[in-house]
């Protein structure tokens, strides 16, 4: 089975937005069965309304509560998923400089990034061995790649992720299971729009998609875009001191 044949499955989360959005519309245009996730139906009524191979299924990834009725909900509509896109994230930076810190950010963030996308391999995991050449994908940043400032949250929640697949990997290797760790590089959605800083090589959700679906059909362990973005955190995991000095705020504070 090949990953652009006809009639084959997969489950997207972090559908109504941003690149999950853009992935659901690739996919679709594929010919795949999609089943879309998010906790509201947000930019995807509109596919919702004109197209049938599409089926939207609520699904808040923080709540274990809602593990097994997802998981049911999937399996009433289909026996087997071929592929999982576990897309759904978040992001939220720390301010260090404010005078009580927002330190619960870190279980916020980890709830959603980390925790999230291990309650969506619990809820997706049964249906995919069923599958007669199943594909795991989970999403996690360039960001792990070099140190950012104020990325204390979602940086470490998607190290978490991508040493999460890595393990994962082997132990489904018993199962056929392929398991890829994407990680994209700065993204025009919702959820970089509020950045403020600048966002070297920033490219469209439909661009990313379109990479992450190209990448996905040679089932590669991790792929990280784009290249040019790949060689300047290369640079600054070799010269920590210099990428250090570029990017730590300056001392403004005693
Ligand atoms: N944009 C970038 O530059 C970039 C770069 C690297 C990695 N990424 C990663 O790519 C993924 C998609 O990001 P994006 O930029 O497309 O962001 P986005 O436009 O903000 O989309 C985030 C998606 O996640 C869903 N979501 C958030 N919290 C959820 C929860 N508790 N339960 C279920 N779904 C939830 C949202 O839907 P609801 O709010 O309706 O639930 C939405 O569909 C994220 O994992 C992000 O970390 C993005």
């Amino acid at each position: 089975m090949s990953h652009t044949a006809g009639n084959n499955v997969v489950w997207i989360t972090g559908a109504s937005s941003g690149i999950g959005l853009a992935l659901t519309k690739r996919y679709l245009s594929e010919g795949w069965r999609v089943f879309a996730s998010a906790r509201s139906q947000g930019g995807l009524s509109e596919l919702l309304a004109t197209n049938e191979n599409v089926t939207f299924l609520p699904f808040d990834m923080t709540d274990v509560n809602q593990i097994d009725d997802v998981r049911a909900a999937l399996s009433n509509h289909t026996a087997h998923l071929d592929c999982v896109v576990l897309n759904a994230g978040t992001c939220e930076y720390l301010d260090i400089t404010a005078t009580e810190p927002d330190w619960k950010m870190m279980d916020r963030v980890m709830s959603v990034n980390f925790f999230g996308l291990v309650n969506s391999v619990d809820v997706c995991l049964p249906l995919l061995k069923k599958s007669a050449k199943p594909h795991l994908v989970g999403v996690s940043s360039q960001a792990v790649q070099a140190a950012f400032p104020q990325a204390e949250a979602y940086g470490a929640s998607k190290a978490a992720v991508r040493y999460f697949l890595s393990s994962l990997r082997m132990d489904l290797r018993q199962f056929n299971i392929d398991v890829t760790c994407l990680l994209p590089g700065f993204v025009d959605t919702p959820l970089t729009q509020k950045n403020t800083f600048s966002m070297p090589f920033l490219m469209s959700a439909e661009d990313a998609a379109n990479r992450m679906y190209s990448a996905l059909a040679s089932r590669p362990f991790e792929f990280a875009f784009p290249k040019r973005l790949s060689a300047m955190l290369w640079a600054g995991r070799h010269f920590p001191k210099l990428w250090f000095t570029l990017l730590a705020p300056k001392k403004s504070h005693s």
